[in-house]
């Protein structure tokens, strides 16, 4: 099977009965994605930038989808509500044979879509994908120590704190730590549960 076969479209009801469907990007996704990546750099300091920080031009972004959609072990995925980007989760690994196992993830909700269910189901559609690369053995993530909601995510998909390191970010002349964590994929395991 060609590898990125295994990206497929999911639809999904969520809790209140709105359809999402989760796909994965397409270079001409590249400028209803920066519309989105602002939106979110002006709702959430949880993400690595703010606005106008994202620093990406569309053709920059278009090149990038390329190059996800053509790398087995790179996923950019979109949460789609009523055709409209109501989400992301990109991950991808390193090159070299001996860390292309591993790989770290970002993953960002507008916020008029908070806590129906969607990030979950981004995770859960991470985690079996991964499972499925058969490459793919390790999950990182580094989150704000104080980014409660993430946290509780994270933790219910059954990640493990495995470090705190410190002034991970640099907001407003403020220093905040952040914790890493990690979900170690059993080769034989294709299905995600939440805890
Ligand atoms: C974190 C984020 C991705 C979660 O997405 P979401 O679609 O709201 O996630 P879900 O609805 O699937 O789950 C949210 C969970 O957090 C829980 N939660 C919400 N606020 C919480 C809080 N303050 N403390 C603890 N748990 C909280 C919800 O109850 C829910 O738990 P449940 O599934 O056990 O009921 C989203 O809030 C977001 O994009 N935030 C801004 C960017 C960000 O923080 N990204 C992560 C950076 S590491």
């Amino acid at each position: 099977m060609q590898d990125n076969a295994l990206k497929t479209t999911q639809h999904i009801l969520l809790k209140n009965n709105l359809q999402l469907i989760l796909r994965p990007a397409r270079p001409e996704d590249a400028e209803p994605l920066l519309a989105f990546v602002e939106q979110i750099a002006g709702e959430s300091e949880n993400i690595t930038f703010g606005p106008g920080e994202f620093g990406m031009s569309v053709e920059e972004e278009r090149a990038f989808l390329r190059q996800v959609a053509m790398t087995p072990t790179s996923l950019y995925l979109i949460a789609e509500i009523d055709g409209e980007i109501a989400g992301t989760l990109t991950f991808s690994t390193g090159k070299r044979p001996r860390i292309q196992h591993a790989g770290e993830f970002g993953i960002s909700i507008l916020r008029k879509y908070w806590n129906l269910g969607i990030g979950s189901q981004l995770l859960a559609y991470l985690i079996a994908w991964a499972g499925r690369t058969t490459i793919i053995r390790k999950i990182n993530l580094r989150v704000r120590v104080d980014n409660l909601a993430a946290i509780h995510l994270y933790e219910k998909f059954g990640f493990a704190h495995e470090g705190r390191i410190s002034r991970e970010f640099h907001i407003r002349g403020q220093f905040i730590d952040a914790y890493h964590m990690g979900l170690a994929l059993d080769p034989s395991s294709e299905t995600a549960t939440a805890r």
